[in-house]
């Protein structure tokens, strides 16, 4: 342990440590605690912010690990605290978590902030805790260690495995035909969720707990554990006993996060075959940190690195399959290559040592660099007039024969047009039509809500038609499939020419030429855009009216304008 601080340097001992009335105050309320002095004299305080609720499942494990990263911090010789921060549970948050992943950066950022806190412990996975917590920690900028929750086990239907989301659209689609009646479908209801933990497929949770270890901000193999392992409360400990360590060192995020570790999170993104979530969340970390990062970065890595992890919705496996290959470290040893492994880690230690020894236990779930999944990485981006700032699509999630493709535009204005739309038998469609989705982006939505996986029209599915290309300014659930396309940039709600599409107008797409083309002449598209109306604001008021006018389109990691870059805000008086 490097000490670079000593005790009277913490920043808890302005609340703590001097001989005033204010901090006799702070110290007479720990002890109205039952803390004694010697639990907290010349102790870094460690706030361990938890994402726990009842509400939450991806969560539910986290209440009682927050004891085990309280033995850890007591052991080393910290003090811990617990905090409450926002749940963010995936399925209840309505109308999107999207909406809220800024307020609990927000929340996150203010709780350090406020309290007599020196180091952080971030607890969190489900898929907007994540990313919510870690940009809120890096404007913080405290030394910082996140705790990913980790995925649940997987899914049990008559003795086949059922993948979080994936198996639900699925099956769903499975039901809307009449291939599966209401008794299997209760069964399956019962039987896709059985234990703590986030999404174990390759969804957006999964994605962003890896992508954080990627980054150096976890325990080296902490993302992989399933929640409900021995190895898990193991990892917590010393995660709390590790955050000890950090403060002395006083090693911050800043100190962990450069280009070159953005770069390895986007690398390992690929390799995994990620979700397109984390696009948008990865580019929101970087401008935190002040690093400029946009979608064309993403597109470049994806050209370079291939999936390697074969794990549903773009692979065969899940979470606890990728745990006994070897986990992250062993698919990160296996590319180590295309990384950078001088990159710190919350260790205090490169990258490189982090994978020392790491094995890949079963090369058919985490694949050999030589014989890879896909030769391409997970994310495409395309541009084209129709999304001048760009838009995303997972091609290794997609039937082949839409990669390049030209087909009739079926317009919907919003998610209840289409979802009238599809259910009817007379609608005029064929698997070559195009569905487009508008008004679903970050204004739109609003929230950007996980719609563009639009449902395949109901006369298509009867008669086995499973995918078609789907356009909107929605995010899709990273345990979602098809040929999607999605973050349309900007979106049809401010203004962008996904407003302008109409029924019968002709898309082109072309992936491998990262292309797509709205084919409607310039006077015409002048024309429609002459007409096009503004929709009015969708709040009047409160944390959405604030939300509407600061939050960012999806390329920009849709953060709001007041919180991105490093402008130093100063630290509380205590008086
Ligand atoms: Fe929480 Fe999927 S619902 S990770």
């Amino acid at each position: 342990m490097t000490a670079k601080k000593s005790p009277e340097t913490l920043r808890s001992y302005r609340w703590l440590g001097p001989d005033n009335l204010r901090a006799f105050g702070h110290r007479s309320r720990l002890q109205q605690m039952g803390y004694d002095r010697a639990d907290w004299v010349g102790k870094p305080v460690i706030g361990i912010l938890n994402t726990w609720s009842d509400i939450n499942a991806c969560h539910g494990h986290l209440r009682a690990r927050a004891e085990d990263v309280k033995r850890g911090v007591w052991e080393a010789g910290g003090f811990p605290i617990e905090l409450p921060a926002m749940s963010l549970a995936e399925p209840f948050v309505k109308p999107s978590t999207m909406l809220y992943r800024n307020f609990l950066a927000m929340e996150c950022e203010e709780i350090l902030r406020s309290h007599p806190i020196d180091g952080a412990v971030l607890m969190g996975g489900c898929d907007k805790t994540t990313p919510g917590l870690i940009m809120g920690a890096i404007s913080m900028g405290l030394p910082a260690i996140y705790v990913p929750a980790g995925p649940m086990l997987r899914g049990n239907w008559r003795g086949a495995t059922l993948g979080s989301g994936s198996d639900a659209w699925k099956y769903w689609d499975e039901k809307r035909a009449g291939r599966i009646g209401e008794r299997e479908w209760n069964e399956i209801e019962g039987g896709i969720a059985r234990s703590f933990g986030t999404c174990m497929v390759m969804g957006t949770a999964a994605t962003m707990m890896a992508i954080a270890e990627a980054l150096g901000l976890a325990l080296p193999g902490a993302s992989s554990i399933p929640a409900v392992d021995a190895n898990h409360p193991r990892m917590c400990a010393a995660a709390g006993r590790r955050i000890v360590d950090m403060v002395w060192e006083d090693l911050t995020p800043e100190k962990i996060l450069n280009p070159a570790a953005f770069d390895n999170a986007i690398r390992v993104h690929m390799a995994l075959g990620g979700s397109t979530n984390a696009i948008i969340h990865v580019i929101a970390m970087a401008r935190r940190a002040g690093i400029a990062l946009d979608m064309a970065r993403f597109d470049e890595i994806s050209r370079t690195v291939p999936v390697i992890a074969n794990i549903t919705p773009s692979g065969k496996y899940l979470m606890e399959d990728f745990f006994y290959a070897g986990g992250l470290r062993a698919l990160m040893g296996e590319m180590a290559e295309l990384l950078d492994l001088s990159c710190l880690t919350v260790t205090g230690r490169p990258l490189g040592d982090a994978l020392a020894g790491a094995t890949v236990y079963l090369p058919e779930v985490i694949r050999p660099l030589s014989a890879p999944l896909y030769a391409e990485g997970a994310t495409a981006v395309l541009t084209g007039n129709l999304a001048p700032r760009g838009c995303v699509m997972k091609p290794a999630a997609a039937d082949k024969r839409f990669l390049k493709h030209r087909g009739k535009a079926i317009a919907f204005e919003n998610y209840e047009h289409m979802a009238r739309e599809v259910e009817r038998d007379d609608l005029d469609v064929t698997p070559d039509h195009v569905l487009v989705l508008k008004n679903a982006g970050p204004k739109g939505g609003p929230g950007m809500p996980e719609w563009g996986q639009l449902p395949i029209p109901k006369k298509l599915l009867k008669s086995g038609v499973r995918d078609m290309v789907r356009i909107s300014d929605a995010r899709m659930s990273g345990t979602s499939y098809g040929a999607c396309i999605l973050h349309v940039a900007p979106e049809s709600f401010v203004g962008g020419p996904l407003a302008l599409v109409q029924t019968g107008d002709e898309i082109e797409i072309d992936v491998a030429a990262r292309r797509i083309h709205l084919h409607v002449g310039d006077d015409e598209l002048a024309r429609r855009r002459a007409a096009w109306k503004s929709p009015p604001p969708r709040y009047a008021r409160g944390y959405g009216a604030m939300y509407s006018q600061h939050i960012g389109q999806a390329d920009e990691g849709c953060d709001f304008d007041f919180l991105e870059g490093t402008a130093p805000i100063p630290e509380p008086e205590i008086h």
